[in-house]
């Protein structure tokens, strides 16, 4: 069921949910409001809570304490938002994410989310999303105790000073897409989620097949026997060692207004990667299921496009395939075709990704876009460079990459740019065909970047590879454990400062 968002002009201790939630700013005392206000409600005791605790309000402080029957509430937790001057969009979310998260126990079915003072109108927009991100839950393979008894059912923001006075269930117009557009993310949550066996190619078709059918947008499918027809040999390749055959994926949503603009996304969708004949060692081959992510922010991206409805035309292209070992496997030393006509050794069929990814951007080329944006779990080696909690991006063009690395920033999400070191590109150099497909170990990121950017041609291109920040091994900001949608709110924020 989807979350109640609503809002009310009362405070969150005045306001009847079972959690609330307090923000307060830099130098944050009993003496002043809204703490003075608690400190009544609970008979005083709040000043030497405080004092223990240390909590004044800085960022990231939170303190949670009972209310022993005092307030509506059984639970309040404060949380320090530092300087209100500092105090951006991002910040805003991660709060109510924060926020919802520790509200959604299992016991509790209602929070009052306190508005931080002066945030009204469009910025309303940001705790949605905040709250919706906040309370994602994957349980949908949990059954009997493991059941979570009860679920987070209602956000009230508290403190708008709006609310009251409307209609009753007329909601903030802002609130509406700030939920809709974290539900889009919660939707690319739920693809990466899916175990390999329960979300094949297919499976991942249907749901962008799906999604498109909800959001009125285009959505074309190619399969098996039209992706060789097509001549996508690559895409097939990678696909050929797996009973759960490959499929191509092109959603197109148009705007009202029409528009010359056009915008393409490209995601990796390797429902699992075993790394095929090259295969995996055993631990963590079963995170591979998340190797699909590019493709499911590609999906949640589409969505969130379609209710944002800006005045360009984006394209959602993915290459969806798993990656097996089988008698009809592809193998080291082989060489195939690809759509955009240049011929590639297969070096280390774990490094498939980057395979499928030729097919599909020499296909996002032929659509002439004024820029190509891809998104893959490309390689390992960019998690070495980063750590887990940041992507790379790869740019061609500088204007473009200050426009991506402002939208990342904006969306609060941790993109790094990367260069594309020409004196490497001799590394993909093959004997027998025009590219090998993989250079040596180092610099295993880039390498991977300067083979995607042999197939854009002269099309603007971005490369982000998401395989660090696409699943967590655990919760933090607006992110949970496990698939995260990491990427989608910085391409869409990409789309609204380019449209
Ligand atoms: N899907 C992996 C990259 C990956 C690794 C994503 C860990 C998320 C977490 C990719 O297909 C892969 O296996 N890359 C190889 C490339 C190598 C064989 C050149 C890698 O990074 O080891
Ligand atoms: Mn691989
Ligand atoms: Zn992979």
């Amino acid at each position: 069921m989807p979350l109640k968002i609503q809002q009310t002009a009362s405070t969150p201790i005045e306001t009847t949910a079972d959690v609330a939630a307090i923000a307060l700013f830099a130098g944050a005392t009993v003496k002043a409001e809204p703490l003075a206000a608690l400190d009544r409600a609970l008979d005083g005791g709040l000043g030497k809570l405080l004092e223990r605790a240390d909590f004044t309000g800085k960022k990231d402080q939170v303190l949670e304490f009972p209310t022993f029957g005092k307030l509506p509430a059984a639970r309040v937790i404060l949380f320090g938002l530092g300087d209100p001057d500092k105090l951006s969009d991002a910040d805003l979310r991660t709060y109510a994410a924060k926020a919802a998260r520790a509200a959604n126990d299992g016991k509790s079915k209602s929070l009052a989310l306190g508005v931080p003072a002066g945030v009204t109108g469009a910025r309303l927009r940001f705790l949605a999303e905040g709250a919706v991100l906040g309370a994602y839950k994957f349980v949908k393979y949990l059954t009997g105790d493991r059941r979570p008894k009860g679920e987070l059912e209602k956000v009230t923001l508290a403190g708008t000073g709006a609310g009251d006075k409307k209609k009753k269930g007329a909601s903030d117009p802002s609130i509406e897409l700030g939920q809709k557009i974290a539900e889009a993310v919660c939707l690319t949550r739920d693809l990466v989620n899916e175990p390999g066996n329960e979300l094949t190619p297919a499976d991942l078709a249907d749901a962008a097949a799906r999604v498109a059918k909800q959001f009125g947008l285009k959505c074309q499918v190619f399969d098996a026997k039209e992706i060789a027809r097509r001549g996508m040999k690559l895409l097939a390749a990678v696909g050929q060692g797996s009973a759960n055959e490959p499929r191509f994926v092109h959603l197109t949503y148009t705007p009202k207004k029409e528009s010359k603009r056009k915008l393409v996304f490209v995601g990796k969708g390797l429902t699992f990667d075993s790394g095929g004949l090259c295969i995996k060692p055993a631990p963590g081959m079963g995170e591979m299921k998340s190797d699909m992510a590019g493709a499911g922010n590609v999906v949640g991206l589409m969505a969130a496009v379609a209710v944002l409805a800006p005045e360009v035309e984006v394209h959602g292209i993915i290459a969806t395939a798993e990656n097996m070992p089988d008698g009809n496997a592809y193998r080291p030393g082989d060489v195939f075709g690809s759509l955009d006509g240049k011929t590639v050794e297969i070096v280390n069929t774990d490094a498939e990704g980057r395979l499928v990814l030729a097919d599909a951007l020499a296909y996002a080329r032929k659509l002439e876009p004024e820029v190509i944006v891809n998104n893959a779990t490309l390689t390992g080696a960019c998690i070495i460079a980063l750590g887990k909690n940041c992507s790379a991006f790869y740019a061609t063009n500088d204007d473009i990459s200050a426009k991506f690395a402002a939208a990342a920033k904006e969306a609060g999400e941790q993109f790094w740019r990367m260069p594309l070191l020409e004196d490497l590109k001799d590394q993909l150099k093959s004997d027998i065909a025009d590219l090998k497909h993989v250079a040596d170990r180092w610099g295993g990121s880039i390498t991977a970047a300067l083979f995607l950017r042999e197939f854009v041609g002269d099309t603007p291109f971005i490369h982000a590879d998401i395989a660090g920040p696409s699943f967590a091994d655990r919760a933090a900001g607006f992110y949970p454990k496990g698939g995260t949608g990491h990427g989608v709110l910085t391409f869409l924020q990409f789309i609204e400062e380019l449209a």
